[in-house]
């Protein structure tokens, strides 16, 4: 058997679509662009590409995008009152501050001084307790990517046993929150659980979001499961090569033959992240506008 390929890109280039249709209402409706600040303090080679591709996408949907760049010594203060002109900003609707921020500042302390309202990351405490609480508020964008991605797969979620690899507050706590809400009954594993192979074969839905390249194995999926990819690990470059490959937490190769959905790596979870942050922003601009 061989599984259906989840295409993540498709997926998310028909939620920028309907993201770049919601924009030009929402500006011909209030004579203002809804707007999204990203904050990216430091040089963070990977954190540079991906604010990159987040200005470049917002712009492309039709949207203001305010960028603020900041060297790696600013101080937590100066964060913190950008953080405040930003939550004090009319025309910006959405507040973005790209993890992770440089030792010396307290990630917890920003995110928490972030206007819930413009939390479009779904990180801050109240957007967390809301998700948990089935109340209205902002939901992390790649747990939200994923469960759409899962939905694609699988019409009907309830009843189902699912296990979430991971425990991060930016990916696996939300997700299984979100499983829990659509009625499977959610596992969630992490680095101290026993017997994950065992576990893993129980679920009719997996999740890995660990960050360790393919540590899932094709005989740790039940066959026809569907199984969502988070990882995007680089290998060590091959010899005669610049860069490593880039492979998710699950071992493809072997999963593909076993599953009965999967997202590739990339072209999977990777992409709905930035079409879900731009479906948060125009939220977060509808809710504010009223
Ligand atoms: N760094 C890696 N992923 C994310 C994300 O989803 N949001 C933010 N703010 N930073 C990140």
């Amino acid at each position: 058997m061989s599984a259906t390929i989840i295409d993540g890109k498709a997926i998310a280039a028909g939620l920028r679509a309907q993201a770049a249709e919601d924009a030009a209402r929402f500006a011909a409706e209030r004579g203002r662009k809804a707007g999204l600040a990203v904050v990216l303090v430091g040089n963070d080679p990977a954190s540079e590409v991906y604010v990159a591709s987040k200005v470049k996408l917002t712009r492309e949907t039709g949207m203001e995008s305010f960028g603020h760049r900041l060297p790696a010594e600013t101080s937590e203060a100066d964060l913190l009152s950008l953080v405040a002109r930003l939550n004090a900003d009319e025309s910006v609707d959405g507040i973005l501050v790209q993890l992770p921020l440089p030792g010396h500042i307290d990630s917890g302390r920003i995110i928490e001084a972030i206007d819930p309202r413009k939390d479009v990351d779904g990180l801050h405490p109240e957007n967390a307790g809301r998700l948990m609480n089935g109340l209205q508020g902002l939901v992390p964008c790649t747990p939200l990517g994923s469960m759409i991605l899962v939905e694609s797969a699988v019409p009907d979620i309830s009843g189902l046993n699912a296990v979430v690899l991971g425990r991060s507050v930016l990916v696996g706590k939300p997700v299984g929150q979100l499983l829990l809400a659509a009625n499977a009954t959610v596992t969630m594993a992490h680095s101290r659980t026993a017997d994950l192979p065992a576990l893993c074969r129980n679920a009719d839905i997996l999740v890995a979001a660990v960050g360790r390249p393919e540590m899932v194995r094709g005989d740790w999926i039940k066959p026809g499961a569907v199984v969502i990819d988070v990882g995007i690990n680089r290998l060590a470059p091959e010899p005669g090569r610049e860069k490593g490959r880039l492979v998710g937490d699950v071992a493809f190769a072997e999963a593909v033959d076993v599953a009965g959905a999967i997202t590739p790596v990339p072209g999977g979870v990777g992409p709905m992240t930035i079409a879900c942050l731009l479906k948060n922003t125009l939220t977060a601009a509808r809710r504010r506008a009223g």
